[in-house]
């Protein structure tokens, strides 16, 4: 795992002492007076640099200056960041990730200074942590030393360099340390989840995933692993499906975290649900070869899970959370489930399996009618990369958003563009039960060639009691194979660990939440 930079926040000062230093630039202003400082200093270096490269402070233009004579600093990066009121949480998290970008491999520190500038909010610097420290992760483990570079010389074979610490220079000082604790431990759920997405299917098998969730014991969340044997006594014979073609055996974890351990036990948890299948080959429907690799990446909303259980012990969260993932592979073979299969799941309800590449909505089903049966949810919140239509629908930009509760499927979204991990809300209705109907059974696992993201979000609320609300987050474009930006470099973009913890500190925490 990536180690998390370590950050330090400390008053201004006249002149850092790293040897790379950071400066805000904003628009229409005169250089700020510690830039002005640092020009004179440097006998007019600053000011030269500026002319010859024409810079001009618009939001994310960078300047590298190197090797300034007279300044401690030997690279200077003046960020300009345009117009300052205007920028948000999440621009200051881009600006963040665009500085860390720009340093070289082994820089060992950097002095980010927030000053000369107007209008900054205290958040401004956090979300510049916070996105210096998503920029940071990476996933080089299988990268060995034992490859020979062709070019000669180093080569992305050489080991990581720990990553650069970060000194954050403010008039706020170490008042935003405190802060920190809650942006580091949102950072290592994300690590965590990210790391689970990009580990191949040959290692992060259901047993190996299993034994990673375990390990997270030892951060206070109580873990239960349901065996198969367990899972056939409970009757969860649709998920057991999709896992019967497996050499892997299949399991559900679930993780608990009980930080509100005051409160009435009938205020009931608030429950994530997630999609674990290690490998979607589709199954005996298989998939076409190629893109088939990126279905390792089909267990990303169990890792979303994961991540934010992860981040809310850690930060010792006052709320009563809960986790569910179905750990599963899908796999073609002698013993797995055939089109035509008709499985009845633990809900009691049968389903037609048309085909077995429509395997998530399998393992949701089951899950679902655990979590009501056995885990108090006051909300249910499942997060799954379960249909390639919604990225016809929405890209890789938003996840879609189907609920049954519009003040949930608010706050849902009130979160996520806190985050900036986008959801858009996509509708669920009574019109498409009759692309889901059964034949021969009370329900189809397949709803045809139109509307499949809808078709799979109304398979799920099938298994939802009424009175319980529930949202469904549809993560295949947002959670794997995601673009490269300031804050994401990693394939799995663990999208969803800051949304969920963002929407349970915002509205489901015990100082908030108290009704
Ligand atoms: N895991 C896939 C969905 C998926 C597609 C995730 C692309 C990430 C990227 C899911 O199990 C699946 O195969 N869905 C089918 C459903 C169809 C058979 C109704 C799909 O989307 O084609
Ligand atoms: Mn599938
Ligand atoms: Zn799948």
């Amino acid at each position: 795992m990536t180690e998390l930079p370590a950050v330090s926040f400390a008053s201004l000062q006249p002149e850092p002492k790293a040897s790379t230093a950071v400066y805000f630039v904003t628009a229409g202003e005169d250089l700020p007076p510690p830039i002005k400082r640092l020009d004179k200093a440097s006998a007019g270096a600053i000011s030269r640099a500026i002319e010859v490269a024409e810079f001009k402070p618009k939001r994310r233009n960078l300047l590298e200056i190197l090797a300034p004579h007279g300044l401690k600093a030997s690279r200077l990066l003046l960020v300009g960041i345009g117009d300052a009121k205007t920028l948000t949480h999440r621009d200051w998290m881009d600006l963040g990730g665009l500085v860390r970008g720009k340093l070289p491999k082994k820089a060992a520190e950097v002095d980010v200074v927030f000053a000369g500038v107007d209008h900054l909010p205290e958040d401004a610097p956090l979300g510049f942590a916070e996105g210096f420290g998503l920029r940071s992760y990476t996933f080089r483990k299988y990268k060995s030393k034992a490859a020979k570079s062709t070019e000669g010389g180093e080569d992305e074979h050489d080991e990581d360099p720990a990553p650069p610490k970060l000194a954050i220079f403010s008039c706020w000082g170490s008042k935003l340390t405190a802060k920190l604790e809650h942006t580091e431990a949102q950072l290592s759920g994300v690590y965590l989840a990210r790391d689970l997405v990009n580990e191949p299917a040959n290692i992060l098998t259901p047993p190996e995933f299993t034994a990673r969730l375990r390990a997270l014991e030892a951060l206070g969340l109580t873990v239960e692993v349901l065996d198969e044997p367990k899972l056939k006594s409970l009757g969860m014979n649709a998920l057991l499906a999709v896992g019967q073609g497996s050499a892997q055996p299949t399991s559900v974890v679930v993780l608990r975290w009980n930080g509100a351990a005051g409160r009435s036990a009938d205020a009931g948890n608030i429950v994530f649900v997630g999609k674990g299948v290690c490998f979607d080959s589709g199954g005996i429907s298989i998939k076409p070869g190629p893109g088939m690799e990126d279905m390792k990446g089909d267990m990303a909303g169990a890792a979303a899970v994961a991540g934010a259980m992860s981040a809310l012990a850690l930060r010792k969260a006052p709320v009563n959370a809960v986790g569910i993932v179905g750990l599963v592979e899908n796999m073609p073979s002698g013993t797995a489930m055939r089109p035509g299969d008709i499985v009845t799941s633990a809900s009691g309800q049968t389903i037609e399996i048309l085909n077995t590449d429509a395997e998530g909505r399998l393992v949701l089903a089951d899950l679902l009618w655990y979590a009501q049966e056995h885990l108090e949810p006051k909300l249910m919140i499942t997060l799954a990369t379960l249909t390639g239509a919604i990225l016809v629908a929405l890209g890789k930009e938003y996840a879609g958003l189907f609920s049954n509760d519009d003040k949930l499927a608010s706050e849902i979204t009130d979160a996520g563009a806190d985050s900036g991990e986008l959801a858009w809300r996509m509708p669920l209705s009574k019109k498409y039960n009759k692309l889901i109907d059964g034949k021969f059974a009370d329900i189809r696992n397949l709803g045809g060639r139109d509307a499949g993201s809808i078709t799979a979000a109304q398979f799920l609320q099938r298994f939802v009691r009424n009175g319980t609300p529930w949202a469904h987050l549809d993560i295949a474009g947002t959670g794997m194979a995601s673009p490269s930006t300031d804050i994401n470099q990693s394939w799995g973009s663990g999208y969803g660990v800051r949304l969920l913890d963002r929407f349970s500190e915002k509205f489901h925490e015990t100082s908030s939440a108290e009704s």
